[in-house]
Formats: C-alpha cells, structure tokens, sequence
C-alpha cells in the first residue's frame, strides 16, 4: 500500500525522494528538489480481467522504419538518415544555444520537402517567429504555424490537422489542465510529454519536444523525459564560439554518439560538412603543447586540436583545469605518466582545452592528450605533419583502438603525413601515411621527446 502524501522530485534527474533534502542523491545536483503535490489519479486495483493481449514470435522479417530526409544532412545523420514517422525525439540545451534556430530551419527544410509540418511556440508570439523566418530566408517554406501553450488545445489542433512532424518549442512551457502543478514544474513536463509521446506513437505524428537545460530551481529539466522518448539529441557549444555540435546520446533508430556539425552565423545556422578542417582551422605552425588528435564521432572521423599548458603552480594544490574532456581523464593520465614514465607533475599547474568548443569522450584520445601535456611541459612541438590516437592502460602501455583505417584516411585527406598509433593496432595502409607503431608511454616519451 503507498501512502499517498506529498512527494519530493529531483527537477534536474526527475528522482523521487521521500523527504526533501538539500543535494539529490540520484543526480548530484544541488537544491534541485522540490516538494509536489501527489497525482490526484492513482491507478486502481486491477480487479477486472483484462484483455488476453496478441502474442507474436522473434522470427519473421521487418521492413526498416521508413525515413524522411530534411536536406540538412548533419541532422539527417544525427537521426540515423532521416526522420522516423511516429518517432519521439527530445532535443535538449542550453537556453541561448540555437534550439528555436535549428528546429525551425529543420521543419523548413522538411516541409519544402513535402512533408506536411506544424511549429507550435510556447515562448514566442507567431509574429516573432515569422521575424526569424524572414530573416533566415524561410518566410515562404510551406510550414504551419502556431502560438499556445494549453496542451488540450494543442492536441485538439494536432488531431485535426495531421501533420508528418510537430515541433513543441519548448516542453517546459506546455501545460495540461488536468495537472495541478505550475508550468515547468516535474509533473507538467512529464505529463505533457508522456501525452505528446502517446499522441505520435498512436496517430503517426513524430513529434521533436525542444527542452531547455535548467542549472537549478523550479523548472524541470530535459532529463527528465529522456526516458519517454526514441531519440534524444543535445545541442552543444561554448558561448561566444560559433561551432554547435547536434549529439545524439540515445537512439532507438540509429547510431548513439553520432555528431552533426553547425555554424551559428548572422543568417542562422549553417552545416559544417568538414568538421575536422575547421577544428584544425585556427591552429597554426606546430607550438608546444598542442596535438592532434584523430577521432571518431560516430561513425565519421574527426580530428581536433588538444591543446595544453602547464605551468609553475603558485599554489598548494596546482590546478587542473579541462574544457572539452573528462577531468577524471587527465588525472589518470598524469598519474600513469608519473608512476610509469617517472614525469612528475606535482607543483606544475596544468591546463587542457579541446579547441573549437569539441568536447572528446573516446578513451583513444589518450595518447594526444599525453603528447599534449608532455610537449608543453618539455615545451618541444610534435611534428606539426602527426596525428596521434590510442588507449593508455594503467600500466602504462598502449591499447589499440578501432577504425584505424577511418582516421588514418581522414588525417592524409586534411594533409597529415605521419600517425603515432598503439602497436599490435591492425592498420591498413593508407597512401601517404606512415605510422609510427609505440608499445607503451615509455617508449612515446622517449622516442619523441627524449624524456622519461
Ligand atoms: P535561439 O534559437 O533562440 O536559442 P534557444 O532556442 O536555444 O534558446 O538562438 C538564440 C541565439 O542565436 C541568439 O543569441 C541569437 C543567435 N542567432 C544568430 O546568431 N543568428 C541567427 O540567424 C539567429 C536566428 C539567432
Ligand atoms: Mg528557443
């Protein structure tokens, strides 16, 4: 038997808490939790006999989903090569970062493909939505346009319309009657949502719910309906760069950890095809304290600039500073350098940056991130003609790591000549491109910087 008595919820993870409590357990955050009053429908005993449900077996041929393409092909890739009809995607960020932007150059672009699509703002009058249609050249694309808030009414007009694609900008704005909870509030947002996901799921409208990311307070954050939907794509990028980077983080349709590359410009936002040219783009001649990196994102290769610093530190503790990289990472790292290669970093302040606004999550990236650090202490460049990638194991050796043949090819096409890889790494050979095959961080350090 529950008791039904007020309930405490995490706005940032959605947990539930019997007692209120200063830092939630579940996600970490601070002051995130908020007391809601209980649902006033709690499901009734199941007395009644249901209905005998139709059992199907695991064998028999399914026809992949079929797709819609926008056109914009960062985004196509990003949804797995299109939009799937009936599909939930929730599209989270930060407020500021080009979600309005994107979506309604996406909706654009599907609709003058065809496909009959419907932009519901809860944050802008329609007015101002047509401003920046018009001022990104979208004014004429066949998109159906709309202002509201009230979810009834919004299904109701949904219902009646029948589009392909709905767009609701943004869920935390959307309220259901039915629901005795401010706007924005956890229960709102998870009612709305689990309506508009119900919605598409039944009458074969795919709806992309837009959420903004919430530091703290009173508004619930995407988090808290990743769970309800099929895909969900975060918006990404440095305030004060122009670089966006579209991630996937779950798809039932596609690839996760795939990547779509923008530009915000003054007439909104523009694809970046070749994302490794333009990472590279503000590098110069080969400095001490910068490597570059061959990754994959997904399933495309991407090469980006480690850039590090290290310095005397003034302090007792030295800082570790990290932009674009797990900081558990670096720590692990200069610990395996330390206790492995005997390079010490103690006292030695120590700063690492991902440039363009990347942020690198591959384990591979390691080894650049260990030439990174060592050619700014050592302050000797790396041959500005290398790239480098491979695992660092805690004993200090090399592991290989996968789609070699992919970033070797990427690294000649941006006009690398040399690769610095783990030994035992099944390469292909690739025109133009020599390897350098290392067993372990000794021999790297040594070889290339007569150190350790
Ligand atoms: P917006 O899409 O409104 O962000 P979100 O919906 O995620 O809150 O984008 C807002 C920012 O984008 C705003 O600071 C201005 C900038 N921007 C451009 O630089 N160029 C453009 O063409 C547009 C439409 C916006
Ligand atoms: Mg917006």
């Amino acid at each position: 038997m529950s008791k039904a008595g007020p309930s405490f919820t995490c706005t940032a993870c959605g947990a539930s808490h019997r007692k209120w409590q200063g830092r939630c357990e579940a996600c970490g955050a601070w002051n995130s939790i908020i007391e809601e009053a209980p649902l006033s429908a709690g499901p009734k005993a199941l007395g009644g006999r249901g209905k005998a449900m139709a059992l199907s077996d695991l064998s028999g041929t399914e026809a992949p989903p079929p797709r819609a393409g926008s056109g914009m092909e960062e985004l196509d890739r990003v949804l797995g090569g299109g939009l799937v009809p009936a599909s939930a995607i929730l599209v989270g960020g930060d407020p500021g970062i080009g979600k309005s932007t994107l979506l309604l150059q996406a909706v654009a672009s599907f609709a003058r493909k065809g496909l009959p699509c419907l932009y519901i703002s809860g944050e802008e009058a329609s007015a101002q939505v047509r401003m920046r249609a018009q001022r990104l050249g979208l004014a004429d694309a066949p998109v159906r346009l709309g202002a509201e808030t009230n979810l009834r009414d919004i299904l109701t007009t949904l219902d009646a319309e029948r589009p392909a694609l709905a767009v609701i900008d943004s869920i935390q704005t959307m309220w259901l009657d039915t629901v005795e909870a401010a706007p924005g509030s956890v229960s709102q947002v998870r009612a709305a949502a689990h309506e508009l996901v119900t919605f598409a799921k039944r009458r074969g409208v795919a709806v992309i719910l837009v959420g903004h990311v919430t530091k703290e307070g009173q508004i619930a954050g995407p988090r808290v309906v990743e769970h309800m939907v099929d895909t969900v794509l975060y918006f990404e990028g440095e305030r004060g760069h122009q670089f966006r980077i579209l991630r996937a983080v779950k798809n039932r349709f596609g690839p996760a950890d795939e990547i779509g590359v923008f530009e915000m410009t003054g007439g909104g936002l523009r694809e970046v095809t070749n994302p490794s040219a333009l990472f590279l783009s503000e590098r110069g001649q080969s400095t001490p304290g910068s490597a570059v990196f061959a990754g994959i994102e997904g399933t495309r290769p991407v090469l980006t600039e480690i850039q590090a610093l290290v310095a005397p530190s003034p302090l007792g503790t030295p800082r570790r500073t990290v932009v674009g990289l797990d900081s558990g990472r670096l720590s692990t790292i200069l610990a395996v350098l330390e206790a492995r290669c005997g390079i010490p970093f103690a006292g030695l302040d120590v700063f690492l940056n991902v440039a363009g606004g990347m942020r690198v999550t591959e384990p591979a990236a390691d080894l650049a991130v260990a030439a990174a650090l060592l050619s700014a202490r050592e302050d000797v460049a790396i041959p500005a003609e290398t790239v480098l990638f491979g695992e660092i194991s805690l004993s200090g050796a090399l592991r290989p790591v996968g789609q070699t043949e992919n970033r070797l090819k990427e690294a000649a096409k941006l006009g690398f000549s040399q690769a610095i890889a783990p030994s035992r790494s099944r390469l292909a050979e690739v025109e133009g491109m020599t390897v350098r095959e290392m067993p372990d961080l000794t021999a790297f350090t040594g070889e290339i910087f007569g150190a350790g």
